[in-house]
């Protein structure tokens, strides 16, 4: 069985760290989790007033999320937070109102910070978020990388502690999302 996972990349920016983290993961990921990532750089800020009548880039972020398996979140720490652009894809994609997109939705987290402790407030954070959509997360292992450069370069990760800590949590993640799926099967968007 191959699952479709979505992710995101809560950072908009060009030399993005947690960019370089989401190319390494595909990179190491098991043959059946195939990775689209769900932009979230063109959204509008979220208001109820588009409730009625979301916009082209919402819908699309919508629609991505449903033909999703399962939605792997990478993630930089704002201010012991995520990043404002991340909260604001969620809040479009949790509405409108009945029409949740992530309501039983299997859920990774992962993230990388150039500081010691590897974006661990801002998972927490981000796990709240997501406990209150009805994600069902993957609540361990948990992976809070400490970003080295000279680690990520070229694409590759070239210290093989980290690249088999990675793997692991991918194919943790990849039986996580096959136990979710077994008990709550996805309809057809
Ligand atoms: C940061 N950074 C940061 N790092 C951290 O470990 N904890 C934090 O709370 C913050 N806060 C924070 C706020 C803002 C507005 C910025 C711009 C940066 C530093 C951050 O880890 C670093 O810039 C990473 O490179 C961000 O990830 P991306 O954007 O490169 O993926």
């Amino acid at each position: 069985m191959t699952y479709q996972v979505g992710y995101f990349v809560g950072s908009l920016s060009s030399t993005s760290i947690n960019r370089t983290l989401s190319e390494a993961l595909i990179g190491l990921a098991p043959k059946d989790l195939e990775f689209s990532e769900i932009p979230i750089a063109d959204l509008p800020l979220y208001s109820p007033d588009f409730d009625a009548d979301y916009p082209p880039e919402a819908q699309a972020l919508k629609q991505a999320i449903g033909e999703s398996d399962a939605i792997l979140f990478v993630t930089p720490e704002y201010n012991r937070s995520i990043p404002g652009a991340l909260k604001n894809a969620i809040d479009w994609a949790s509405r409108p109102w009945g029409q949740n997109s992530f309501d039983h939705m299997p859920a990774g987290v992962i993230g990388a910070s150039v500081g010691q402790i590897g974006t661990a407030v801002a998972q927490q954070s981000l796990r709240a978020v997501l406990s209150f959509c009805n994600a069902r997360q993957m609540t361990a292992p948990e992976a809070y990388i400490h970003f080295k450069p000279e680690v990520f370069a070229g694409g590759e990760v070239s210290d093989e502690e980290t690249a088999e800590f990675l793997r692991s949590y991918l194919e943790e993640f990849r039986d996580h999302v096959e136990r979710v799926l077994t008990v709550l099967p996805r309809s057809d968007p």
